[in-house]
Formats: structure tokens, C-alpha cells, sequence
């Protein structure tokens, strides 16, 4: 089975759920206590062994390229100053030479078109989408989960995870079939998936939740550029072409999830991630409960 070596990290798309924060600063690099949510997303995918990032960019966004790029001006300043922990932290994520891409969209035309941008960066091998501003903390890494999940199985793997109670029509949400062996029954083969479905006519309550294993046949379906909700072209409505000639299984991977892409949600993903910081976790719970007036 072939390896799943590259990943594609959309992160062209506005951001409106989190304006005015996300206008200036790219969402993706919006902070998740110590390091933008990318770094962390990044590590991630390190720890899945992704070995080339390809980041779909937008207008303005240069500053992801710069994020994981030496700045020698400061390294030099902080060498100067014999601030090494300092030049540890800001060297910590940079990117190896040739390892990381930058494709532009020029236009948000949807998520399906954002992954058909990286079609010849991808070439003819399986790969990831890792939805940047979705946060998952698990041990495996989620990315490894369902990478594993790939070579057990084969075909494309989707991670999802259930909605919150009442929630499911907000979603996109996958039907499935029958469980595969060796997965307590977290891994199952999809029939189906459908976005956004009316209240009481989902098919579960298991939502896709933004890591995925492709192949890369995905690319010529999604060049047809449908569009679909949203009048975009949608990555949901090409899996589900893909579907009818390839394997699909939904992976509920373990582990936590943060939806950094709204206020409430990265403002969660802070707390959760400075309550378990080794080095400053107390002073976090301290603040917390001072400002709780306890
Ligand atoms: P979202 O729709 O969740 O993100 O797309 P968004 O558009 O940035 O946010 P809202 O909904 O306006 O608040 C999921 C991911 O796909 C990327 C986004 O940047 C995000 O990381 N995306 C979406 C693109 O790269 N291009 C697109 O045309 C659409």
C-alpha cells in the first residue's frame, strides 16, 4: 500500500467566523496559547509522518510562509543576547528546506477547489487534508489514527466525530455501514454523506470533522468544478462522486477536537491548551479561578 507522505492545508477561505480578528492576521495564525493554531496543526501532521505541507493561500497571506521561515535578523539578535530558550521557541517550527509548498487559490471558490489546487504538487499518490482552524488533540496524533486506519483498510478514510446533541443538521454527515475488524467499531464503511441535513433526516450523528485520507482520483472529479451549496465547488459533493467507484471508511479517531474557526472555539482551544501547559498550566487555573471570583 502506498505511503500517505504529503498533506493539503487549505486555509484560503475568509475566516468570517472569526472577524474582526481573522482581517489582518491570517486566521490560521490567530494563537493557541504558546504557537499559532498552524504550528500546532503542523506538529501534528509531523507526528502522522507527513513529510511535504502544501498550504493553499489566499491573498495577504504571507505571513504563514514567513511563520515557519528563519527570520536572521532576530536569531542573530537573540544569539547576540545568549537568549537561547527564546531562539529554541522561534526555531522550534520551521519548516526543513523543501518541505513546505505555497499554492495560491486566487479565488475562494470552496473547499473542493481549494484540495484541486494541490493537484500537481499531489501527483499520482494518496495524501492528507488536514483542516487547519479544527484543532485535535489525541495521542496517536488524530492524522496518525486515520493513516493507520488507511493501511488497514485501504481506500479513503474520513475522521468524524458526533455532534453536539441537536446539532447534526449543521454538519456534514456521513451514513454508514458495517464496522471493520479490529476498531472497537470506531471504523466503519461510509454509504453515504450528506451536508447539512434537514432536522431529523440525518443519517447519524457522526459529522466529518477535517482530516482525511484521499486518493488521488479525487482531482478529476473535482476538476469538473460543480458547484454545489454555496453556489462553491465542495469537496463533500467529490468524495461523493468518488464514492461510487472507491472504498470509503469513517474513522471516530480519539481524541478531542477545538473548532478554532469562531471566537468561542479558539478561546476554548486556549484554555484547554493552557491548562495542560507544563510550565505555565498552574498560572492558568490561577487566572481562571481569580477571574471566576473564586
Ligand atoms: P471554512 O468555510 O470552515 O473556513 O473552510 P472559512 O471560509 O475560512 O471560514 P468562515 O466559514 O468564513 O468563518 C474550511 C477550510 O477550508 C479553507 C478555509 O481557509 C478553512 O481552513 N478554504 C475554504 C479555502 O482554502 N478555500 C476556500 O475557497 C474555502
Amino acid at each position: 500500500m502506498r505511503p500517505v507522505r504529503k498533506a493539503v492545508l487549505p486555509v484560503a477561505g475568509f475566516g468570517t467566523r472569526a472577524m474582526p480578528a481573522a482581517k489582518a492576521t491570517p486566521k490560521n495564525l490567530l494563537n493557541v496559547f504558546d504557537r499559532p493554531i498552524l504550528a500546532h496543526v503542523v506538529e501534528e501532521g509531523r507526528a502522522a509522518g507527513i513529510e511535504h505541507f502544501i498550504f493553499i493561500v489566499g491573498r495577504g497571506q504571507g505571513a504563514i510562509e514567513d511563520y515557519f521561515d528563519h527570520n536572521v535578523e532576530l536569531e542573530s539578535q537573540l544569539k547576540a543576547k545568549h537568549k537561547g530558550d527564546i531562539l529554541g521557541q522561534v526555531t522550534a517550527d520551521l519548516s526543513k528546506p523543501g518541505q513546505m509548498s505555497f499554492v495560491r487559490q486566487m479565488q475562494a471558490n470552496g473547499l473542493g477547489h481549494a484540495v484541486w489546487c494541490a493537484r500537481d504538487l499531489i501527483g499520482d499518490e494518496p495524501f492528507a487534508v488536514m483542516l487547519p482552524d479544527m484543532l485535535m488533540d489525541a495521542k496517536p496524533a488524530a492524522l496518525k489514527q486515520c493513516i493507520d486506519a488507511y493501511h488497514a483498510v485501504g481506500g479513503n478514510i474520513i475522521a468524524v466525530e458526533p455532534a453536539p446533541p441537536g446539532q447534526a443538521h449543521k454538519y456534514g454527515i456521513v451514513a454508514l455501514g458495517k464496522p471493520a475488524e479490529g476498531f472497537d467499531g470506531r471504523l466503519k464503511a461510509m454509504t453515504g454523506m450528506v451536508e447539512k441535513p434537514p432536522p431529523g433526516t440525518e443519517p447519524s450523528n457522526l459529522f466529518i470533522s477535517g482530516r482525511y485520507v484521499l486518493h488521488p482520483e479525487i482531482f478529476d472529479i473535482l476538476g469538473h468544478h460543480y458547484r454545489g451549496a454555496g453556489d462553491e465547488i465542495q469537496l463533500t459533493d467529490g468524495m461523493l462522486r468518488l464514492m461510487g467507484i472507491q472504498d470509503f471508511h469513517a474513522l471516530e479517531y480519539q481524541g478531542t477536537t477545538y473548532d478554532c474557526g469562531d471566537l468561542l472555539g479558539l478561546l476554548r482551544a486556549n484554555l484547554a491548551f493552557g491548562l495542560k501547559h507544563a510550565e505555565h498550566g498552574q498560572a492558568v487555573r490561577d487566572i481562571a479561578q481569580s477571574l471566576l471570583g473564586g
